[in-house]
């Protein structure tokens, strides 16, 4: 798996969109009292929080230590671990397994999809929402151009991201032993309402592709980016970012 520095300050701080758009996905779960529940890519735990209050039984986990801290201090009462999707174990079947804006950081959907299937009891959900196929488009082909003014010739060889289509998707979870009952990519633009709001997104999200640039490179891809960005992102001191959502839920058929 690709590995980030996660800024766990910097995620609540400057980017609450993450999980103030997930409460939609929870409405898609619907978590029951009783029910038990996967957070799965919890980060600072604010949606774990959110699918306890409904009374079912939630741990969180995710894979950057950072962020279990946090998400440990923020909510003292709820269950969180460090766990890697692709292959974390579960000692109950659960009902449901729930991500938001995580299963893209994960370059290996088909381990992830058999976790998921082997935690879950027969006719358990895997509900969630991730960055779909042309998802930061914009961001990525700058920072592209960025990166090859510098030389690397591959960029492409240095993306953490997993942005796939519906078509993609949904059949790896057939083959993976689902049945995919509902799945949408839609545009879902994001406002970074900040002069310095692409400068913190790459910071914050970006590392993996800015790795092993001296802070002076690194400072110049991020003011190309912002410079590539600016005539058709930047309007009224706020960015707006070609988001797009690959959202499904998915049931784990009795006889895979
Ligand atoms: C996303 O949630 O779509 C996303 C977040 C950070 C980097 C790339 C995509």
């Amino acid at each position: 798996m690709v590995k980030n520095q996660w800024n766990a300050a910097l995620y609540e701080g400057k980017h609450a969109f993450v999980w103030q758009y997930g409460t939609d996905v929870l409405e898609l779960l619907a978590p029951q009292p009783g029910e038990h529940i996967l957070d799965l890519g919890c980060g600072t735990g604010q949606l774990t929080d959110a699918i306890a209050q409904s009374g079912a039984q939630v741990v969180g986990m995710d894979a950057a230590a950072s962020m279990i801290e946090k998400a440990s201090q923020n909510y003292p009462a709820l269950q969180f671990a460090i766990a890697d999707a692709r292959h974390f174990e579960i000692d109950h079947p659960l009902d449901a397994v729930f991500s938001n804006a995580t299963l893209h950081w994960i370059l290996e959907p088909d381990a992830v999809i058999q976790s998921v299937y082997r935690s879950l009891k027969p006719g358990g959900r895997f509900v969630a929402e991730m960055g779909g196929k042309g998802n930061v488009d914009s961001v990525v082909q700058a920072l592209y151009a960025a990166l090859k003014a510098l030389g690397y010739d591959n960029p492409a060889v240095r993306n953490p991201w997993y942005f796939p289509s519906v078509g993609e998707y949904t059949t790896r979870l057939e083959q993976g032993g689902f049945e995919v009952v509902y799945a949408v990519l839609f545009d879902r633009p994001v406002t970074l309402d900040e002069t310095e709001g692409v400068a913190n997104w790459l910071q914050m999200f970006a590392s993996p592709l800015l790795a092993g640039l001296s802070a002076e490179q690194q400072h110049g891809v991020i003011r190309s980016v912002e410079d590539q960005l600016r005539p058709t992102r930047y309007q009224n001191n706020a960015w707006s970012i070609d988001y797009r959502r690959l959202r499904f839920v998915a049931i784990k058929r009795s006889i895979g």
